[in-house]
């Protein structure tokens, strides 16, 4: 790829992180055609912590920064739908804080760009077990085409390629947030 945008370097770093953590066994029962419950219940958990606590940090940091980009909170959906399902949600702790631009960006990549597999995997939870199953935390918040090319447009402005390798590392960093948090899972 010569040339690449941020937004195919991006993508292309972090496939291998992407593939680590939906094919990790919490969260692949997801797209399951004989997905339980418990499996549901139990996915939404791991998300929980890595959510709440990236969503914390940039609000954090983008304030600090006096960066304007409109945070989509999901965590308080996520943690309904736990709820519901009577699950315990475990006191989130906040991420470290990003210190540049470039890690808020690549943080921001993997938080909004986690909202994208959200519809597909609506659908499918949907369509294995019905109505009744709670799915805020999946439908509230789709990620629009128009809403993901504006995070493109922010990304690009603040990040010019020799902060790239800054972006890949905050993107690198909110993954290892939620593989760690995985790797707690009890299943
Ligand atoms: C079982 C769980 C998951 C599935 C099935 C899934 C599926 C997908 C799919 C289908 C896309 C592409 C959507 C499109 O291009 O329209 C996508 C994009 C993405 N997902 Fe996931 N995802 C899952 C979990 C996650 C999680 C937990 C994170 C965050 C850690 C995440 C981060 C991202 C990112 C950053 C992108 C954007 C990739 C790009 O185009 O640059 N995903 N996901």
């Amino acid at each position: 790829m010569s040339n690449p945008t941020l937004s195919e370097w991006l993508k292309r770093e972090t496939r291998a992180d992407h593939r680590r953590v939906d094919q990790h066994p919490a969260l692949k029962p997801l797209l399951k055609r004989d997905l339980t419950l418990p499996e549901y219940a139990t996915a939404l958990s791991a998300l929980y912590v890595p959510i709440a606590s990236l969503e914390e940090a940039l609000s954090i940091g983008l304030t600090a920064l006096g960066a304007h980009y409109p945070l989509t909170q999901r965590a308080a959906l996520l943690k309904a739908d736990m709820d519901q399902l009577g699950q315990h949600a475990s006191v989130p702790h906040c991420a470290s804080l990003p210190k540049s631009m470039a890690s808020i960006v690549g943080m921001l990549y993997v938080l909004e760009g986690s909202r994208l597999g959200g519809a597909m995997i609506a659908r499918h939870v949907k369509r294995v077990m019905g109505d009744q199953v709670p799915l805020r935390f999946f439908t509230t918040h789709p990620l629009e085409e128009a809403q993901w090319a504006d995070f493109w447009h922010f990304a690009e402005y603040h990040c010019p390629p020799p902060t790239w390798p800054a972006v890949l590392a905050g993107a690198q960093q909110a993954f290892t947030l939620f593989m760690q948090e995985l790797e707690m899972i009890e299943r």
